[in-house]
């Protein structure tokens, strides 16, 4: 069975946003992967959670090492937040936002001081509405460090309307599936994993600073490659493949999977020099690689096996 090859062409955003977001890259992914749906989907890397939420499979185990996204996804689960109360926070600390200026006197800044304090679940989404460019860095003591977007009125009543919108759509996904959100790192989540299980991975990029809530190395990027190829899970792992500077040498130890690529504009930051074209790699092991002719057609654009 291939996954949701009908809804392609609709991906809906989750109410987090992370840096390395795949959006975009959504239908690409999901066209090149074939999986019955029966096992447990894993997803160790989750980010905003983008892929998962969109293929939305009956049994999900999402996971990362950063406590805060794992902690918003379970308070959305238990209830702790819903629809009402997010749209009653966000109204408030809208107010308090446009009562300030734009500069380091922000509100934004105490909200992000609270958090940092007490690490609540609405003040993270209420700083990833309203920081910079949808990052969510930490510092090295593990405190969140992004700055303030400098838009007083962020918070217009149809953002809060789309925020809300998108909260209930994750919360509406969760009925009836057996899903759990754990705080944990990848080689946990492997050793969860069995025969008929599906993994997504989205680990972080080699030899790039992105700020994510842990540090992420060569010997990290090692050992996934290790044990997701001894693994008895299926697997598909998204990577950069290529830019106009160089090729990655890292997905030569992904030799026993298939290797579909596409191309994707991306950016980091504001500057020009961070922003190109990347060819996106997907390597997807031989049983669940989407064999389909007519989306090969329409989506894949170059097709190598190694
Ligand atoms: C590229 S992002 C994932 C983006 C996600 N696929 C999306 O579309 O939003 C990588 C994620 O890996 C997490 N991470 C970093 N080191 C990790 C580790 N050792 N184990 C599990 N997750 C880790 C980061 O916190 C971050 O959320």
């Amino acid at each position: 069975m291939d996954l949701l090859p009908n809804k392609i062409d609709k991906v809906s955003v989750p109410p987090l946003k992370i840096q390395g977001i795949k959006t975009k890259l959504v239908p690409f992914i999901m066209n090149s992967i074939s999986w019955d749906g029966q096992g447990t989907y894993f997803e160790p890397f989750m980010g905003s959670g983008v892929v998962g939420f969109n293929i939305a499979p009956r049994k999900a185990i999402f996971s990362d090492t950063n406590p805060y996204i794992i902690q918003f996804y379970n308070d959305l689960q238990s209830g702790k937040i819903n629809e009402k109360i997010a749209r009653e926070f966000l109204e408030k600390e809208s107010v308090k936002l446009s009562a300030t200026p734009p500069d380091k006197t922000s509100y934004y800044y105490e909200v992000r001081d609270r958090f940092n304090k007490e690490h609540s679940s609405l003040d993270f989404l209420f700083l990833q509405r309203s920081n910079f460019n949808g990052m969510m860095r930490f510092n090295s003591q593990g405190n969140y460090n992004v700055p303030f977007g400098r838009k007083p009125e962020r918070f217009k009543k149809a953002l809060i309307t789309k925020i809300v919108n998108q909260i209930a759509w994750v919360r509406k996904l969760m009925i009836g599936k057996d899903w759990k959100f754990i705080q944990m790192s990848f080689p946990k989540a492997f050793e969860m994993m069995s025969e008929g299980d599906f993994v997504y991975l989205d680990p972080p990029y080699i030899g790039r600073y992105d700020g994510y809530y842990d540090n992420w190395g060569e010997k990290n990027a090692d050992l996934l490659a290790q044990i997701t190829q001894c693994s008895k899970a299926g697997y598909a792992l998204s990577m950069w493949s290529e830019n106009m500077y160089r090729k990655n040498d890292y997905l030569d130890q992904w030799s026993k999977g298939i290797k579909v690529t596409t191309e994707h504009f991306y950016y980091l930051g504001a500057k020009e020099k961070n922003r190109g074209a990347m060819t996106e790699a997907l390597i997807v092991n031989r049983k669940n690689f989407n064999n389909n002719k007519e989306i090969k057609k329409r989506r894949i654009q170059e097709i190598s096996l190694f």
